[in-house]
């Protein structure tokens, strides 16, 4: 939401999207909306709310030259992964369009972008966290349009992360809901 508040193309371009049509979203709608895939796609590559993932290798392993026991601790940091200027064009920037015509998921095939991790101890909820983001993400959208309190600014937006187990907006958003006026009567 807070991305989307301060890139009002973008938010215009999933309202569009979502309001297609129907007057409620079901599931199956979710298939075909692909703006809002990618934006959700593009929150968890700059955004991802487990930032480091700590496994312990249970044998011996040789990794791109470095050996690593058995038995140690092994830290992957997959903010700065999904970050990584090797791997993403202007990769600071919110923009979900780079998603649109690519193949790169978030499931752990692709290393570039491991906000669920990867492997056998990656994520068990990958799909229903993706689909619930999804799906609320799409009502809120499709039901209301969207604005900052009290004509703030979106450039004084205060986009701290707070530090944890999980990654948050230190900040609470605050954000005025109006509802849509394509739908309200229905
Ligand atoms: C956006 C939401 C979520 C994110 C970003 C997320 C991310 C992660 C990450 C990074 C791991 C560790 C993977 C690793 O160390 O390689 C993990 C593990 C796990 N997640 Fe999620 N998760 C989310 C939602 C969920 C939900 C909704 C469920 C269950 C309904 C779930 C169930 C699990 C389980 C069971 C594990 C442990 C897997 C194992 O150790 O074998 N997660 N998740």
């Amino acid at each position: 939401m807070t991305e989307l508040l301060r890139h009002p193309r973008v938010m215009n371009n999933v309202q569009n999207e979502v309001r297609e049509g129907k007057p409620h979203i079901t599931a199956d709608d979710l298939e075909e909306m692909h703006c809002l895939k990618a934006v959700v796609k593009e929150t968890v590559r700059l955004h991802p709310p487990i930032a480091l993932h700590g496994l312990e290798a249970i044998e011996d392993v040789r990794l791109m030259g470095y050996d690593i026991p058995a038995g140690t601790l092994v830290i992957i940091n997959a903010w700065a992964i999904g970050k990584d200027p090797m791997s993403w064009v202007e990769p600071e920037e919110f923009q979900p369009e780079r998603f649109l015509n690519s193949s790169i998921d978030f499931r752990g095939h692709e290393f570039e972008l491991i906000p669920f991790g990867a492997g056998r101890r990656g994520c068990r909820g990958t799909s229903f966290a993706m689909a619930t983001n999804e799906f609320v993400l799409a009502n809120l959208m499709h039901k209301f349009d969207w604005a900052l309190p009290g004509g703030a600014k979106v450039e004084h937006l205060d986009m701290t992360e707070c530090s944890g187990v999980t990654i948050r907006r230190g900040i609470p958003l605050l954000a005025v809901a109006t509802p849509c006026s394509c739908y309200c009567n229905l």
